[in-house]
């Protein structure tokens, strides 16, 4: 190892408690856990915390509509979230909880601190309030007319309709969104954090190196815009921590939630004895701290957490690393199209070394959204984990095992080729350290396509059968699992249950970092067992499949109301004028309807949209025979992204309506319409 041993504290943002793991989740918990498992590899100390965040309005009513208490809640959410995170091989040190008593003593610790060095500001403030439920109604739970447009069933304090921003009392005909009842008007003394006593220290920290540049951009308009004070306190009925000293009122849920990355480290503390919690949060500690969290709670975690820090005499955060959204297949996760993924729903199909390698191949140290694209991911898994990868030791091990006792050779053949190997290892953990994956993977299947190459050219499957070619057969597959080794090896904090069963296979004990340095001359390897098969596309299909269907059972909130067909199937996401001006809708000549074999709801549809022919796979046998179709017009989705199906392509997708069954009709075009024509 070059450097010396730093020691290193790493944490995820806290899921809430009241909803199941998701893929945006994953891409998060993703990234630090590669990060943390390379600092491992390399040889610092480094621990990985996080917690579930457990308070709040949101946890409280969803235990109400579930008829539990949040307590039971919150222990179903944290089982079910461990479980789908040690299913992703996300390798915490610890996983706690914000409702613990750690959280309660620390947080208590810190208002106090503030509180006494004067930080902490009360005053009475008028809220909404729900006289039938007996509750103030956080912004999210009112709902009315903007006072701007009128526009109705407007939500908080700004209006989607003409984007006006107003305060929640000033909406008209406004009515709680959790009972119906007419919100009153309610004093109530409240806390606040003075943010802007720790203006001179955030605009330093801002210069310091502890953040990407686009966010201390974002921080300069906020310092431009002026450190406001932050309400910090809730009144009862709320499932959260009461403030010392005051009776009836609640920390907010956002004061304790980052105290859950400290209030987890002191759980592990009280788990090992190597570990003293104020080594690594006292003011003056030595440790290296970092959070990864997304781009829309860089408010918190830069400007709150550390001026709170440093208010209650603590440490601050070595760096705050934000990213980027996860889209799928261009678009932010949709439940109408079946890419709000669950983790389980993932797991329930596909590896999740699949989904590690793929985002990991995406992953920069900016804020850029990245984007699941599930052709793509399977293009790029198979062809360099399956078709780059694990094809090289698959290559070459049996032979080792057969000719050669599963010995590799005494010395290396080509010691120039395996010395690139070894220096690019240099390169590529830069990479890693800065967090640019993406440049880490592409390296690393640069060195796996030299490995091929060098297969390839070799061609041990001809030298085995030529006699008196043993010693150079031996040499060429000896190069091959020694290559295998180093990818394996770059590879690991990405794979870390491929790079474990490769290490069964290698013989070796568990690989670190700079074990490529040192091939495994004369070692004896054992039987290969395929590593990693490659992704199917029945297995996508499914796995979107039941994304759909998983969300179709997820119960709407109890609150809304509505009647006829809409309450079965509410109206989907709003989306603007221009998206909506994007669909190129079409008359289209059904000129050919045919079955599809082995497909119970599907018809193959030649369609003619006037000089030009596309195939569609309408989900319509139910309703129609091709028969009673041929000949007749309907209207299609002209430039929709066509799609590969189990059938073959779908060039865009013909329009019908009704509930299903025998009950969906093609939408007929008057007469005078033709092929071709746009519908407006
Ligand atoms: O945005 C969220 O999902 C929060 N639960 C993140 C909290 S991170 C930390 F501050 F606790
Ligand atoms: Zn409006």
């Amino acid at each position: 190892m070059s450097d010396q041993p730093r020691t290193i504290l790493i944490t995820s943002a806290l899921p809430y408690a009241n909803g199941p793991i998701h893929l945006g989740h994953m891409l998060e918990h993703i990234q630090t856990d590669i990060w943390s498992r390379f600092q491992k590899m390399r040889g610092h100390n480094c621990l990985f915390v996080c917690a579930d965040d457990a308070h709040g309005t949101p946890i409280m009513l969803r235990a109400q509509s579930e008829g539990i208490t949040p307590e039971q809640l919150i222990e179903k959410s944290s089982r079910e979230h461990q479980a789908d995170f040690a299913d992703f091989a996300i390798g915490f040190d610890n996983y706690h909880s914000t409702h613990s008593e750690e959280n309660r003593t620390l947080a208590a610790m810190i208002y106090t601190r503030l509180r006494d060095a004067g930080h902490i500001n009360s005053r009475t403030i008028k809220q909404a309030f729900d006289p039938e439920k007996e509750m103030f109604l956080p912004d999210r739970f009112i709902k009315g007319e903007c006072p701007k447009c009128g526009a109705a069933d407007q939500y908080g304090d700004n209006c989607e309709a003409c984007g006006a921003t107003y305060s929640p009392t000033e909406l008209k005909n406004a009515v709680s969104a959790l009972s119906g009842a007419k919100p009153v008007e309610k004093e109530s003394e409240h806390f606040f954090f003075k943010l802007g006593d720790f203006e001179a220290m955030l605009k330093a920290w801002s210069t310091e190196g502890h953040i990407q540049k686009e966010v201390a951009n974002k921080l300069n308009e906020w310092f431009e815009g002026g450190l406001q004070e932050w309400d910090i306190s809730r009144d009862a009925p709320y499932f959260g921590f009461e403030i010392p000293d005051a009776p009836g009122k609640y920390f907010y849920v956002w004061l304790d939630a980052p105290v859950g990355y400290m209030a987890s480290f002191k759980n592990l503390c009280s788990q090992r004895d190597d570990l003293n919690f104020d080594d690594y949060w006292g003011a003056d500690s030595k440790t290296e701290l970092y959070h990864f969290i997304g781009k829309d709670i860089a408010y918190f975690h830069t400007l709150f957490w550390p001026a709170m820090l440093t208010g209650a005499k603590l440490r601050t955060p070595t760096a705050v690393f934000c990213h980027g959204f996860l889209t799928v297949n261009g678009a932010k996760m949709s439940k109408s199209r079946g890419t709000f993924i669950m983790a389980r729903t993932y797991l329930e199909h596909l590896n999740p070394e699949y989904l590690r390698y793929y985002l990991a191949a995406k992953m920069s140290n900016d804020l850029s959204d990245m984007d699941l694209n599930m052709e793509d991911f399977m293009l790029r898994v198979n062809s360099d984990l399956v078709g780059k990868v694990v094809n090289i030791a698959s290559r070459c091990a049996g032979f080792i095992k057969k000719r050669f006792n599963g010995k590799l050779s005494e010395s290396l053949s080509e010691p120039a080729l395996y010395a690139e190997f070894v220096t690019q290892g240099e390169s590529i953990a830069q990479q890693y350290e800065k967090r640019e994956f993406g440049h880490a993977m592409r390296n690393i299947m640069a060195l796996a396509d030299k490995a091929n190459q060098y297969i390839d050219e070799r061609q041990p499957w001809v030298v085995a059968k030529e006699q008196g070619k043993d010693e150079a057969l031996h040499a060429i597959c000896s190069m091959g699992i020694h290559m295998f080794r180093a990818l394996i090896c770059y590879l690991k904090p990405v794979l870390p249950t491929t790079a474990e069963k490769a290490e069964a296979f290698l013989n070796a004990g568990e690989l670190s970092w700079n074990d490529v340095k040192e091939p495994l001359l004369g070692h004896e390897i054992n039987k290969f067992k395929p590593l990693m098969t490659r992704v199917e596309q029945e297995k996508v299909d499914a796995m979107l499949a039941a994304s759909q269907q998983h969300l179709e059972r997820i119960a709407t909130p109890a609150t809304v109301t509505a009647s006829g067909p809409l309450a079965d199937d509410p109206i989907k996401e709003e989306v603007s004028f221009d998206d909506f001006a994007k669909i190129d809708l079409r008359i289209a000549r059904i000129v050919k309807a045919e079955h599809v074999k082995k497909a119970d709801k599907l018809l193959q549809l030649t369609l003619d949209i006037g000089g030009e022919t596309r195939t569609v796979f309408a989900g319509i046998k139910s309703a129609y025979a091709p028969e009673d179709l041929e000949g007749k017009l309907t209207v299609m989705v002209a430039n929709l992204a066509p799609r590969k199906m189990r059938f073959g392509l779908s060039e865009g997708m013909v329009l019908a309506a009704g509930p299903g069954g025998e009950e969906l009709w093609i939408l007929n075009p008057d007469e005078g319409a033709q092929p071709g024509m746009r519908v407006k």
